[in-house]
């Protein structure tokens, strides 16, 4: 069934440059992508043309794109080992998802839960791109036809249509195993990073409240002053995990010390059985502050160079492109583009 060993291993992985990262990315994709690289070529992208599905600012766009790849770096990715780039400047992303528009069907797309969550109740006035969003991601993946794509639980059925399209287009033109079926990494603990104000809502950067999320670029006492604030509950720590039933709050947090610790949830419980939250609290605070603030100052030292970040961008889009284009070449002709 699995046609992976035909095709050497590879990942792929993205995120839009909207607004600036927080430990919800860190914890649930970025260190899990710095691990990958030991195992595996990657290639880690800043999809700015996935951004646009939605109005964006072009100079905050442009901001964004440095900044989220400084973040990318400040966090381990090493642009020498890794291929860091962004999606506008290698033309085969755009060149793809075209012909994967003609590929998938309206059907698929239309059962696409995210689409339906992004367009809302106004369907009708949200953008084209938005709609295809998913063909783009495919075409990320496929143009280097990656076989390992990291993605969070919110973008499983994504990866699945960029398999259901390799299927279709390796059948539709007759090209067995053209195109690897991408299969997901599944992240460790810590992944699902919830709300410091509500431990059942996903953290995100489009919550209204800055207090529900640790940026990566909060400095220090930001840092220990949103833990020392998070909502919990009015019990002390558990002492075993089936504790944690109903106290998504108290599970938020363990968990964000075990992905920060590098430990596991069951340790950190058994070393904090029974104490009260205030003390937990304060060695998270410490564990936050000395795990992420040198990811702030590095990405600081970063941002104050942008023509740097650019030249990265810039030689990480040459070296993608190049990967890309043998299987571009071989598209065109199995399509039947002539030239
Ligand atoms: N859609 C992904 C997200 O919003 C970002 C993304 C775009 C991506 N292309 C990708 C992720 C390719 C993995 C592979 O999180």
């Amino acid at each position: 069934m699995n046609d992976a060993p035909k095709h050497r291993p590879l990942v792929f992985s993205g995120m839009q440059p909207t607004n600036t990262l927080h430990l919800g990315n860190y914890l649930g994709a970025l260190k899990n992508w710095i691990k990958l690289q030991d195992q595996m070529p990657c290639l880690y992208c800043v999809v700015d043309m996935h951004a646009i599905t939605v109005w964006q600012d072009p100079a905050q766009l442009a901001r964004a794109t440095r900044e989220v790849t400084a973040a990318y770096i400040a966090a381990g990715v090493d642009p020498a080992r890794s291929i860091l780039f962004n999606q506008s400047q290698v033309a085969a992303h755009a060149e793809l998802a075209w012909v994967f528009n003609c590929v998938a069907r309206i059907g698929w797309l239309n059962r696409m839960t995210q689409f339906k969550d992004k367009a809302g109740k106004n369907r009708e006035n949200a953008s084209v791109g938005l709609f295809v969003y998913p063909d783009l991601m495919a075409a990320d993946i496929l143009a280097y036809r990656a076989t390992h794509v990291p993605v969070g639980e919110d973008q499983k059925q994504h990866l699945e249509l960029s398999r259901d399209i390799a299927q279709k287009f390796n059948l539709d033109y007759s090209a067995p195993d053209f195109f690897p079926l991408p299969e997901p990494v599944i992240t460790g603990p810590g992944t699902r990073v919830m709300s410091l104000r509500d431990g059942t809502k996903k953290m995100s950067k489009s919550d209204e409240s800055d207090n529900s999320r640790i940026n990566l670029t909060d400095d220090a006492d930001t840092i220990a002053q949103k833990i020392r604030r998070a909502k919990t509950d009015t019990h002390p720590m558990p002492s075993e995990p089936k504790e944690l039933e109903g106290r998504p709050e108290a599970e938020n947090l363990i968990n964000i010390y075990a992905g920060l610790a590098g430990h596991t949830p069951e340790t950190v419980i058994a070393e904090y059985a029974g104490a009260q939250f205030s003390t937990f609290k304060n060695a998270l605070a410490d564990v936050a502050v000395a795990k992420l603030t040198p990811i702030a100052d590095e990405m600081r030292k970063l941002l104050n160079d942008p023509a740097e970040i650019d030249l990265i961008l810039k030689n990480g889009a040459a070296r993608a492109a190049a990967i890309a284009a043998p299987v571009m070449e071989e598209v065109r002709r199995l399509v039947g583009f002539v030239g």
